[in-house]
């Protein structure tokens, strides 16, 4: 600890500021770290709270400290290389998706036995809720019995439709249980919302970058794709979509504007009641995909669009995925009006999902057990995040840009020019390492010098290695 002078010429709070960075600055305290608390550092230099306070808001007003509410003050990765533009998209045209054979490649090695995984955005990994799953299920074994290994209904489990609706209701809106069409995984709810209000050779606007899921069933249903600018801090962006709409017929929007997956951006939520009052006008259906929004490192949770939604337009897509437990296989869609059609849709591609692992959610959700989990796991993303940004900003090279996601587990970078990402794969999975090379997010594989990288890990040292490797391969470019 330091030892405060109150005869010199600088103020106490100038000194707690100079010790604190000092800290910083020789990586005993790292991006991520939470600082001491207000009181304890109060006691331990026998000065005010307040003068310490003043410090760290000192700290803040540098960009070296973040204050998080009812948490306390938290060491930042430096903001110097932060991506804030979007990739500009003037030229963009509906385009068919050519994605396959390099997502093919990308998770043959994402499922390489000991590979590390930056390339899987798998949040609830950084914080597995295996064991209250676990428990959960056993309870629903022991009630249910023969029950469990049954057929569940074709739209789902009723009182996991219920609980879904309940939560809603708690964001101050009303679904109706019966509303509420349980999947397999978020994947098979963009695919019935897509089947359902759109046909081969339709034109999809997507958000670029855009999840390469949702491009490879693009390219699979042999519609078109239609990249919107959509900017690494405030999500998509609206003038864009409607100087693309005034050109292209365009039949649906695709977008995950609550988190987009790779961005980490968070469309405001004024904007997203513009959006949906725009594309209503024009009668263009939106799909929603807010598998993340329970994410955001802040806390708060985004209204779903199909909040703001009057004529019915809005096709919101859920999961359990992100959140729990990705291989239990279970989302969810709203339909709104295409509900008769994605019933149909649903039976005849899939019958039902899993019952065992709906009653168990339907437990996990009831006990007040995924609320928890996620108060637990959203600090453990975004500390991660924060260390991750920490690594890149030492070991990667100078001209490396990083997004500041708003949730989520994944960032997204831009490399210099010279980089390939796809080369760069090939040269990472050689070391054990995998990850998404930029290409995939985008139908007209803009983003060659970009990759995305998942912190959804619980932290190790192999991964503080394994960036280091990282680094070393972009350097040699
Ligand atoms: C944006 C987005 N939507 C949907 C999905 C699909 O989720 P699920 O695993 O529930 O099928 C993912 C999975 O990576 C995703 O990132």
């Amino acid at each position: 600890m330091p030892t405060i002078s109150r005869q010199g010429t600088d103020f106490i709070y100038q000194q707690v500021t100079r010790f604190i960075s000092g800290q910083i600055s020789s990586g005993v305290l790292q991006p991520g770290d939470r600082l001491p608390s207000l009181r304890r550092l109060s006691d331990r230099l026998s000065i005010s709270v307040p003068t310490v306070r003043q410090a760290y808001v000192e700290l803040e007003r540098q960009g070296r400290v973040e204050s998080r509410p009812q948490s306390g003050f938290y060491v930042r990765a430096r903001a110097r290389n932060a991506l804030m533009k979007p990739a500009p998209c003037r030229d963009c045209k509906p385009a068919p998706v050519r994605c396959r054979s390099l997502i093919d490649r990308v998770y043959e090695g994402i499922h390489r036995p000991g590979v590390l995984p930056f390339g899987i955005a798998n949040p609830s990994m950084a914080k597995p809720a295996a064991k209250g799953l676990n428990r959960a299920m056993k309870r629903v074994m022991a009630r249910a019995e023969e029950r469990s290994i049954g057929y569940a209904p074709s739209d789902g489990e009723p009182s996991l439709r219920r609980q879904i609706a309940y939560r809603y209701l708690e964001l101050g809106g009303a679904v109706e249980p019966e509303e509420v069409i349980i999947t397999n995984g978020g994947q098979e709810a963009l695919s019935l919302a897509l089947m359902a209000v759109a046909r081969e050779g339709d034109v999809i606007a997507v958000e670029t970058p855009t999840y390469h899921g949702a491009l490879e069933l693009i390219e699979s249903l042999g519609m078109l794709a239609l990249e919107i600018e959509t900017c690494p801090e405030e999500g998509l962006m609206l003038s864009s979509l409607r100087s693309a709409i005034d050109r292209h017929d365009i039949k649906v929007c695709l977008f995950a504007s609550a988190l987009n997956n790779p961005l980490g951006s968070a469309t405001p939520d004024e904007h997203r009641q513009e959006l949906v009052a725009l594309l209503e006008a024009h009668d263009i259906p939106l799909i929603e995909d807010d598998v993340y929004g329970d994410l955001r490192f802040d806390g708060t949770r985004p209204s779903p669009a199909r909040f703001y939604s009057e004529k019915g337009l809005v096709l919101t897509v859920g999961s359990f995925s992100k959140t729990v437990a990705p291989g239990y296989r279970v989302g969810w869609l709203l339909p709104g009006r295409y509900e008769e059609r994605v019933r149909t849709l649903k039976r005849a591609l899939s019958c039902s999902c899993g019952l065992l692992q709906q009653m168990t959610l339907t437990e996990y959700l009831a006990s007040g057990e995924y609320d928890r989990h996620i108060r637990a796991l959203r600090p453990v993303l975004e500390q991660n995040a924060e260390r991750m940004t920490g690594l890149i900003g030492r070991h990667f090279p100078g001209e490396t840009k990083v997004s500041r996601p708003k949730g989520g587990s994944v960032l997204w970078l831009e490399l210099p020019r010279k980089v390939d990402g796809g080369h760069l794969f090939g040269q990472a999975l050689d070391e054990n390492i995998s990850i998404c090379p930029g290409m995939l997010y985008s139908p007209s594989r803009r983003y060659r010098n970009f990759i995305r990288l998942s912190f959804g890990h619980p932290w190790s040292d192999r991964i503080e290695a394994g960036l280091e490797t990282l680094g070393q391969l972009v350097s040699g470019h």
